[in-house]
Protein backbone atom coordinates (compact mmCIF):
# COMPACT_ATOMS: atom_id res chain seq x y z
CA UNK A 1 0.00 0.00 0.00
CA UNK A 2 1.46 3.32 -0.67
CA UNK A 3 0.70 5.93 2.09
CA UNK A 4 -0.33 9.10 -0.16
CA UNK A 5 -1.92 11.40 1.68
CA UNK A 6 -5.78 10.46 0.15
CA UNK A 7 -4.93 6.74 0.96
CA UNK A 8 -4.08 8.30 4.73
CA UNK A 9 -7.81 9.60 4.69
CA UNK A 10 -9.26 6.32 2.90
CA UNK A 11 -7.42 4.64 5.90
CA UNK A 12 -8.67 6.48 8.62
CA UNK A 13 -12.18 6.27 7.20
CA UNK A 14 -11.54 2.94 6.95
CA UNK A 15 -10.29 2.46 10.47
CA UNK A 16 -13.54 5.03 12.04
CA UNK A 17 -15.92 2.16 9.99
CA UNK A 18 -14.20 -1.13 11.76
CA UNK A 19 -13.88 0.67 14.70
CA UNK A 20 -18.00 1.00 14.45
CA UNK A 21 -18.53 -2.35 13.11
CA UNK A 22 -16.15 -3.43 16.31
CA UNK A 23 -18.22 -1.80 18.55
CA UNK A 24 -21.75 -2.68 17.05
CA UNK A 25 -20.33 -6.56 17.49
CA UNK A 26 -18.75 -5.85 21.35
CA UNK A 27 -22.35 -4.32 22.38
CA UNK A 28 -24.31 -6.88 20.56
CA UNK A 29 -21.72 -10.01 22.11
CA UNK A 30 -21.45 -8.47 25.30
CA UNK A 31 -24.84 -7.83 26.05
CA UNK A 32 -25.33 -10.83 27.39
CA UNK A 33 -24.89 -14.08 25.37
CA UNK A 34 -27.72 -14.82 23.06
CA UNK A 35 -28.80 -17.13 20.80
CA UNK A 36 -31.14 -17.26 18.33
CA UNK A 37 -33.03 -20.26 16.79
CA UNK A 38 -36.22 -20.82 14.53
CA UNK A 39 -38.41 -23.50 16.15
CA UNK A 40 -38.00 -26.54 18.39
CA UNK A 41 -38.20 -29.39 15.57
CA UNK A 42 -34.63 -30.57 14.96
CA UNK A 43 -35.04 -31.28 11.75
CA UNK A 44 -31.88 -29.67 9.78
CA UNK A 45 -33.27 -26.82 7.01
CA UNK A 46 -31.68 -26.83 3.75
CA UNK A 47 -32.26 -30.66 3.71
CA UNK A 48 -33.79 -32.28 0.84
CA UNK A 49 -32.63 -31.80 -2.85
CA UNK A 50 -30.75 -28.85 -2.07
CA UNK A 51 -28.57 -30.99 0.94
CA UNK A 52 -25.78 -30.83 -1.22
CA UNK A 53 -25.59 -27.27 -1.37
CA UNK A 54 -23.51 -26.08 1.24
CA UNK A 55 -25.31 -24.07 3.39
CA UNK A 56 -24.05 -20.43 3.37
CA UNK A 57 -24.64 -20.36 7.23
CA UNK A 58 -22.47 -23.06 8.92
CA UNK A 59 -25.34 -23.94 11.89
CA UNK A 60 -28.54 -25.67 12.78
CA UNK A 61 -30.29 -26.71 15.89
CA UNK A 62 -28.44 -30.01 16.02
CA UNK A 63 -24.91 -28.64 15.60
CA UNK A 64 -26.01 -26.31 18.59
CA UNK A 65 -27.40 -29.44 20.53
CA UNK A 66 -24.28 -30.95 19.90
CA UNK A 67 -21.96 -28.19 20.93
CA UNK A 68 -23.84 -27.55 24.23
CA UNK A 69 -23.58 -31.23 25.12
CA UNK A 70 -19.80 -31.53 24.88
CA UNK A 71 -20.08 -28.30 27.33
CA UNK A 72 -22.83 -29.86 30.00
CA UNK A 73 -20.50 -33.27 29.85
CA UNK A 74 -18.59 -31.41 32.21
CA UNK A 75 -20.92 -31.07 34.79
CA UNK A 76 -20.13 -33.88 37.42
CA UNK A 77 -23.56 -33.12 39.76
CA UNK A 78 -26.87 -34.77 37.90
CA UNK A 79 -28.40 -33.14 35.05
CA UNK A 80 -32.38 -33.24 33.78
CA UNK A 81 -32.56 -31.20 31.03
CA UNK A 82 -35.86 -31.19 28.37
CA UNK A 83 -37.74 -29.33 26.36
CA UNK A 84 -40.67 -27.88 28.79
CA UNK A 85 -43.73 -27.50 26.66
CA UNK A 86 -45.51 -23.86 27.35
CA UNK A 87 -49.36 -24.44 26.98
CA UNK A 88 -48.99 -22.10 23.54
CA UNK A 89 -46.51 -24.51 22.58
CA UNK A 90 -43.31 -23.25 22.67
CA UNK A 91 -40.87 -24.88 24.08
CA UNK A 92 -38.06 -23.46 26.76
CA UNK A 93 -34.55 -25.84 27.50
CA UNK A 94 -34.17 -26.58 30.39
CA UNK A 95 -31.37 -27.68 32.73
CA UNK A 96 -32.43 -29.03 36.06
CA UNK A 97 -28.74 -29.74 38.33
CA UNK A 98 -28.78 -31.34 41.90
CA UNK A 99 -25.62 -32.20 44.04
CA UNK A 100 -27.51 -35.89 45.47
CA UNK A 101 -25.06 -35.89 48.25
CA UNK A 102 -25.10 -32.67 49.58
CA UNK A 103 -29.29 -33.26 49.19
CA UNK A 104 -28.92 -35.95 51.42
CA UNK A 105 -27.36 -34.13 53.98
CA UNK A 106 -29.91 -31.64 54.39
CA UNK A 107 -32.96 -32.13 56.36
CA UNK A 108 -35.94 -32.02 55.04
CA UNK A 109 -34.52 -32.78 51.47
CA UNK A 110 -35.79 -30.22 48.84
CA UNK A 111 -36.79 -27.65 51.30
CA UNK A 112 -34.59 -24.77 49.96
CA UNK A 113 -35.91 -22.63 48.06
CA UNK A 114 -34.48 -23.20 44.30
CA UNK A 115 -32.33 -21.06 42.29
CA UNK A 116 -33.70 -20.05 38.70
CA UNK A 117 -31.07 -18.45 36.58
CA UNK A 118 -31.81 -16.17 33.66
CA UNK A 119 -28.97 -15.77 30.50
CA UNK A 120 -28.21 -12.42 29.05
CA UNK A 121 -28.83 -11.62 25.37
CA UNK A 122 -27.08 -14.20 22.69
CA UNK A 123 -26.49 -16.13 25.88
CA UNK A 124 -27.74 -19.85 26.76
CA UNK A 125 -27.24 -22.45 30.01
CA UNK A 126 -24.13 -23.17 28.33
CA UNK A 127 -22.66 -20.28 29.90
CA UNK A 128 -23.12 -21.32 32.80
CA UNK A 129 -20.88 -23.93 33.18
CA UNK A 130 -18.57 -22.35 35.72
CA UNK A 131 -21.88 -22.15 38.32
CA UNK A 132 -24.44 -24.85 38.10
CA UNK A 133 -21.87 -27.53 39.82
CA UNK A 134 -20.59 -25.01 42.47
CA UNK A 135 -24.02 -23.14 43.19
CA UNK A 136 -26.17 -26.63 43.45
CA UNK A 137 -24.37 -27.73 46.48
CA UNK A 138 -27.10 -25.90 48.74
CA UNK A 139 -29.89 -26.42 46.68
CA UNK A 140 -31.73 -27.44 43.18
CA UNK A 141 -30.67 -24.96 40.60
CA UNK A 142 -32.53 -24.31 37.54
CA UNK A 143 -31.67 -22.84 33.77
CA UNK A 144 -33.21 -21.88 30.95
CA UNK A 145 -32.96 -21.13 27.40
CA UNK A 146 -34.95 -17.58 27.28
CA UNK A 147 -38.01 -17.85 24.78
CA UNK A 148 -36.35 -17.01 21.56
CA UNK A 149 -32.79 -17.80 22.72
CA UNK A 150 -30.68 -20.87 22.38
CA UNK A 151 -32.75 -24.21 21.85
CA UNK A 152 -36.12 -22.26 23.08
CA UNK A 153 -38.45 -22.16 20.39
CA UNK A 154 -37.97 -18.63 18.52
CA UNK A 155 -41.54 -17.50 18.09
CA UNK A 156 -42.44 -13.64 16.37
CA UNK A 157 -42.17 -11.01 18.58
CA UNK A 158 -43.91 -7.65 18.85
CA UNK A 159 -42.19 -4.43 17.39
CA UNK A 160 -43.74 -2.40 20.53
CA UNK A 161 -41.32 -2.83 23.54
CA UNK A 162 -43.75 -3.27 26.22
CA UNK A 163 -45.87 -6.12 24.33
CA UNK A 164 -42.56 -7.89 23.62
CA UNK A 165 -41.19 -7.46 27.14
CA UNK A 166 -44.45 -9.07 27.75
CA UNK A 167 -43.62 -12.34 25.81
CA UNK A 168 -40.46 -12.86 27.86
CA UNK A 169 -42.01 -12.18 31.14
CA UNK A 170 -45.19 -14.79 30.32
CA UNK A 171 -42.75 -17.45 28.83
CA UNK A 172 -40.75 -16.96 32.19
CA UNK A 173 -43.73 -17.02 34.59
CA UNK A 174 -45.53 -19.80 32.20
CA UNK A 175 -42.47 -21.43 32.36
CA UNK A 176 -42.40 -21.60 36.21
CA UNK A 177 -45.75 -22.69 35.97
CA UNK A 178 -45.12 -25.63 33.57
CA UNK A 179 -42.30 -26.84 36.34
CA UNK A 180 -44.38 -26.77 39.30
CA UNK A 181 -42.11 -24.42 40.99
CA UNK A 182 -43.53 -22.33 43.94
CA UNK A 183 -40.97 -19.82 44.69
CA UNK A 184 -37.38 -19.40 43.69
CA UNK A 185 -34.44 -17.13 43.85
CA UNK A 186 -34.41 -15.63 40.67
CA UNK A 187 -31.17 -14.53 39.16
CA UNK A 188 -30.51 -12.11 35.78
CA UNK A 189 -27.46 -11.44 34.09
CA UNK A 190 -27.95 -8.36 31.61
CA UNK A 191 -30.97 -9.06 29.59
CA UNK A 192 -31.81 -11.97 32.05
CA UNK A 193 -31.78 -9.25 34.81
CA UNK A 194 -34.06 -6.42 33.03
CA UNK A 195 -36.33 -9.29 32.72
CA UNK A 196 -36.01 -10.27 35.92
CA UNK A 197 -37.02 -7.18 37.97
CA UNK A 198 -40.08 -6.97 35.14
CA UNK A 199 -40.90 -10.82 36.19
CA UNK A 200 -40.81 -9.57 39.44
CA UNK A 201 -42.97 -6.70 39.80
CA UNK A 202 -45.15 -8.74 37.89
CA UNK A 203 -45.00 -11.59 40.18
CA UNK A 204 -43.55 -10.86 43.52
CA UNK A 205 -45.40 -13.59 45.06
CA UNK A 206 -43.11 -16.29 43.70
CA UNK A 207 -39.30 -14.57 44.06
CA UNK A 208 -37.92 -14.81 47.45
CA UNK A 209 -35.03 -12.66 46.61
CA UNK A 210 -33.72 -10.91 43.20
CA UNK A 211 -30.43 -11.18 42.04
CA UNK A 212 -29.52 -8.80 39.40
CA UNK A 213 -25.51 -9.69 37.56
CA UNK A 214 -24.72 -6.71 35.58
CA UNK A 215 -28.31 -6.03 34.66
CA UNK A 216 -28.93 -4.11 31.08
CA UNK A 217 -31.26 -1.69 30.71
CA UNK A 218 -31.78 0.42 33.75
CA UNK A 219 -30.44 3.69 33.39
CA UNK A 220 -32.41 6.66 31.89
CA UNK A 221 -30.98 7.98 28.54
CA UNK A 222 -28.84 10.74 29.38
CA UNK A 223 -30.88 14.24 28.01
CA UNK A 224 -28.32 15.50 25.32
CA UNK A 225 -30.24 18.64 24.47
CA UNK A 226 -30.96 20.15 27.81
CA UNK A 227 -31.22 23.59 27.00
CA UNK A 228 -29.29 24.56 30.25
CA UNK A 229 -26.13 22.84 28.93
CA UNK A 230 -23.78 25.33 27.35
CA UNK A 231 -23.47 24.88 23.52
CA UNK A 232 -19.95 23.67 23.32
CA UNK A 233 -20.73 21.25 25.81
CA UNK A 234 -23.97 19.79 23.72
CA UNK A 235 -21.96 19.73 20.58
CA UNK A 236 -18.57 17.72 22.45
CA UNK A 237 -20.94 14.95 23.63
CA UNK A 238 -23.62 14.68 20.27
CA UNK A 239 -22.23 11.74 18.35
CA UNK A 240 -20.41 12.89 14.74
CA UNK A 241 -22.51 12.62 11.91
CA UNK A 242 -20.58 9.58 10.41
CA UNK A 243 -22.08 7.85 13.47
CA UNK A 244 -25.46 8.88 13.18
CA UNK A 245 -25.36 7.97 10.06
CA UNK A 246 -24.17 4.49 10.42
CA UNK A 247 -26.33 3.72 13.69
CA UNK A 248 -29.20 4.52 11.08
CA UNK A 249 -28.06 2.34 8.49
CA UNK A 250 -27.25 -0.14 11.67
CA UNK A 251 -30.55 0.09 13.03
CA UNK A 252 -32.88 -1.37 9.86
CA UNK A 253 -30.98 -5.02 11.05
CA UNK A 254 -31.27 -7.19 13.96
CA UNK A 255 -28.20 -6.47 16.52
CA UNK A 256 -27.04 -9.93 15.18
CA UNK A 257 -27.31 -9.74 11.13
CA UNK A 258 -23.62 -9.14 11.26
CA UNK A 259 -22.67 -12.35 12.25
CA UNK A 260 -25.28 -14.41 10.10
CA UNK A 261 -24.21 -11.94 6.86
CA UNK A 262 -21.14 -13.34 7.54
CA UNK A 263 -22.17 -16.89 6.27
CA UNK A 264 -19.12 -19.02 6.00
CA UNK A 265 -17.13 -16.59 7.97
CA UNK A 266 -19.22 -16.59 11.20
CA UNK A 267 -17.44 -18.65 13.46
CA UNK A 268 -14.24 -16.86 12.96
CA UNK A 269 -15.91 -14.16 13.31
CA UNK A 270 -16.58 -14.77 16.89
CA UNK A 271 -13.39 -15.63 17.46
CA UNK A 272 -12.00 -12.79 15.82
CA UNK A 273 -13.89 -10.51 17.88
CA UNK A 274 -14.43 -12.37 21.27
CA UNK A 275 -11.54 -13.88 21.83
CA UNK A 276 -12.37 -13.32 25.35
CA UNK A 277 -14.87 -16.37 25.57
CA UNK A 278 -12.68 -18.88 24.56
CA UNK A 279 -10.01 -17.62 27.18
CA UNK A 280 -12.88 -17.07 29.78
CA UNK A 281 -13.55 -21.14 29.46
CA UNK A 282 -10.36 -22.46 28.25
CA UNK A 283 -9.08 -24.51 31.12
CA UNK A 284 -12.77 -26.38 30.43
CA UNK A 285 -11.69 -26.72 26.21
CA UNK A 286 -8.81 -26.10 25.27
CA UNK A 287 -10.70 -26.11 21.40
CA UNK A 288 -12.86 -23.33 20.80
CA UNK A 289 -16.02 -25.02 21.83
CA UNK A 290 -17.47 -21.82 24.03
CA UNK A 291 -17.51 -19.51 20.56
CA UNK A 292 -18.46 -22.37 18.56
CA UNK A 293 -21.50 -22.50 20.97
CA UNK A 294 -21.75 -18.27 21.06
CA UNK A 295 -21.95 -18.68 17.23
CA UNK A 296 -24.75 -21.25 16.86
CA UNK A 297 -26.67 -19.82 19.33
CA UNK A 298 -26.43 -16.76 18.00
CA UNK A 299 -26.53 -17.58 13.89
CA UNK A 300 -29.76 -19.19 13.84
CA UNK A 301 -33.47 -17.10 12.66
CA UNK A 302 -33.68 -14.29 15.01
CA UNK A 303 -36.31 -14.29 17.09
CA UNK A 304 -35.79 -13.25 20.80
CA UNK A 305 -33.20 -10.88 19.13
CA UNK A 306 -35.89 -9.06 17.40
CA UNK A 307 -38.13 -9.01 21.00
CA UNK A 308 -34.96 -7.39 22.12
CA UNK A 309 -34.68 -4.93 19.52
CA UNK A 310 -38.31 -4.05 20.49
CA UNK A 311 -37.17 -2.82 23.64
CA UNK A 312 -34.16 -1.13 23.11
CA UNK A 313 -33.44 2.49 21.41
CA UNK A 314 -30.28 3.20 19.44
CA UNK A 315 -26.78 2.70 20.58
CA UNK A 316 -28.45 0.08 23.71
CA UNK A 317 -30.76 2.31 25.70
CA UNK A 318 -33.78 0.47 27.20
CA UNK A 319 -36.76 2.58 25.37
CA UNK A 320 -38.63 1.85 29.03
CA UNK A 321 -35.57 2.15 31.32
CA UNK A 322 -35.91 0.05 34.65
CA UNK A 323 -35.11 3.07 37.45
CA UNK A 324 -38.33 4.34 36.31
CA UNK A 325 -39.96 0.66 37.87
CA UNK A 326 -37.88 -0.48 39.88
CA UNK A 327 -40.30 1.39 43.52
CA UNK A 328 -43.02 -0.89 42.03
CA UNK A 329 -40.96 -4.11 43.92
CA UNK A 330 -42.40 -4.54 46.76
CA UNK A 331 -40.52 -2.61 49.68
CA UNK A 332 -39.70 -6.41 51.48
CA UNK A 333 -38.69 -7.82 48.66
CA UNK A 334 -34.84 -8.30 48.69
CA UNK A 335 -32.66 -7.12 45.63
CA UNK A 336 -29.01 -7.59 45.21
CA UNK A 337 -26.97 -6.41 42.73
CA UNK A 338 -23.40 -7.65 41.51
CA UNK A 339 -21.79 -6.05 39.14
CA UNK A 340 -18.23 -6.70 37.59
CA UNK A 341 -15.85 -3.98 38.14
CA UNK A 342 -14.28 -3.74 34.59
CA UNK A 343 -17.60 -3.98 32.90
CA UNK A 344 -19.38 -1.55 30.04
CA UNK A 345 -22.72 -1.64 32.61
CA UNK A 346 -22.13 1.31 35.26
CA UNK A 347 -22.37 0.13 38.55
CA UNK A 348 -23.41 3.24 39.86
CA UNK A 349 -27.11 2.33 38.60
CA UNK A 350 -26.67 -0.59 41.67
CA UNK A 351 -26.22 2.87 43.93
CA UNK A 352 -29.49 4.61 42.14
CA UNK A 353 -31.83 1.79 42.78
CA UNK A 354 -30.46 1.88 46.17
CA UNK A 355 -31.92 5.11 46.69
CA UNK A 356 -34.63 4.70 45.09
CA UNK A 357 -35.50 1.49 47.11
CA UNK A 358 -34.81 3.46 50.40
CA UNK A 359 -35.27 1.42 53.67
CA UNK A 360 -35.93 -1.81 51.74
CA UNK A 361 -33.22 -4.34 51.96
CA UNK A 362 -30.81 -3.79 48.38
CA UNK A 363 -27.18 -4.94 48.14
CA UNK A 364 -24.29 -3.87 45.67
CA UNK A 365 -21.25 -6.01 44.88
CA UNK A 366 -18.50 -5.43 42.75
CA UNK A 367 -16.57 -8.18 41.89
CA UNK A 368 -12.99 -7.65 41.02
CA UNK A 369 -10.95 -8.08 37.71
CA UNK A 370 -14.39 -9.31 36.37
CA UNK A 371 -15.73 -7.39 32.62
CA UNK A 372 -20.02 -7.72 31.82
CA UNK A 373 -19.37 -11.90 32.36
CA UNK A 374 -19.21 -11.68 35.72
CA UNK A 375 -19.71 -15.37 36.49
CA UNK A 376 -17.13 -16.54 33.78
CA UNK A 377 -14.59 -14.33 34.52
CA UNK A 378 -14.04 -14.88 38.05
CA UNK A 379 -16.52 -18.08 38.59
CA UNK A 380 -15.44 -18.69 42.07
CA UNK A 381 -15.84 -15.15 43.63
CA UNK A 382 -19.02 -14.97 41.76
CA UNK A 383 -20.40 -18.49 42.91
CA UNK A 384 -19.41 -17.57 46.49
CA UNK A 385 -21.30 -14.33 46.35
CA UNK A 386 -23.99 -15.92 44.78
CA UNK A 387 -23.93 -19.10 47.32
CA UNK A 388 -23.91 -16.54 50.51
CA UNK A 389 -27.10 -14.63 49.32
CA UNK A 390 -28.94 -17.50 48.38
CA UNK A 391 -27.72 -19.15 51.84
CA UNK A 392 -29.25 -15.67 53.56
CA UNK A 393 -32.76 -16.94 52.59
CA UNK A 394 -32.87 -20.42 53.74
C1 LIG B 1 -36.83 -32.96 -5.08
O1 LIG B 1 -37.54 -32.17 -5.99
C2 LIG B 1 -38.49 -32.88 -6.77
C3 LIG B 1 -39.09 -31.94 -7.81
O2 LIG B 1 -38.66 -30.63 -7.65
C4 LIG B 1 -39.53 -33.49 -5.87
O3 LIG B 1 -40.48 -34.23 -6.60
C5 LIG B 1 -38.86 -34.39 -4.85
O4 LIG B 1 -39.79 -34.87 -3.94
C6 LIG B 1 -37.80 -33.61 -4.10
N1 LIG B 1 -37.06 -34.52 -3.23
C7 LIG B 1 -36.87 -34.27 -1.94
C8 LIG B 1 -36.08 -35.27 -1.18
O5 LIG B 1 -37.32 -33.27 -1.39
C1 LIG C 1 -21.83 -32.06 46.15
O1 LIG C 1 -21.95 -31.82 47.52
C2 LIG C 1 -20.95 -32.43 48.31
C3 LIG C 1 -21.32 -32.18 49.77
O2 LIG C 1 -21.58 -30.83 50.03
C4 LIG C 1 -19.60 -31.83 47.96
O3 LIG C 1 -18.58 -32.43 48.74
C5 LIG C 1 -19.34 -32.08 46.49
O4 LIG C 1 -18.15 -31.45 46.08
C6 LIG C 1 -20.49 -31.54 45.64
N1 LIG C 1 -20.29 -31.91 44.26
C7 LIG C 1 -20.01 -31.04 43.30
C8 LIG C 1 -19.79 -31.60 41.95
O5 LIG C 1 -19.95 -29.84 43.49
Amino acid sequence: MFDTPGNTLEKLRYKRLSTWILFVLCVVLMCPANVTMHDETETEPNSGNWSWWPSWRPTSMSLLKSTEAKIIACLQNEVWSRFVTLPNQNRIWTLKVTNKTAQKQREPVGAQTPLVMVHGFGGGVGLWIRNLDALSRSRTVYAFDLLGFGRSSRPSFPSDASLAEEQFVSSIEQWRESMGVERMILLGHSLGGYLATSYTIQYPERVSHLILVDPWGFPERPQLQVSAAPASEVKRVSPPRWVKALASVFSLFNPLAVIRAAGPWGPGLVNRFRPDFRRKFEDLFDDDTMTQYIYHCNAQTPSGEVGFKAMTESLGWAKRPMVQRVHLLPPSMPVSMVYGERSWVDSSTGNTVAQIRGQSPTSVTLIEDASHHVYADQPEEFNRVVENICNSED
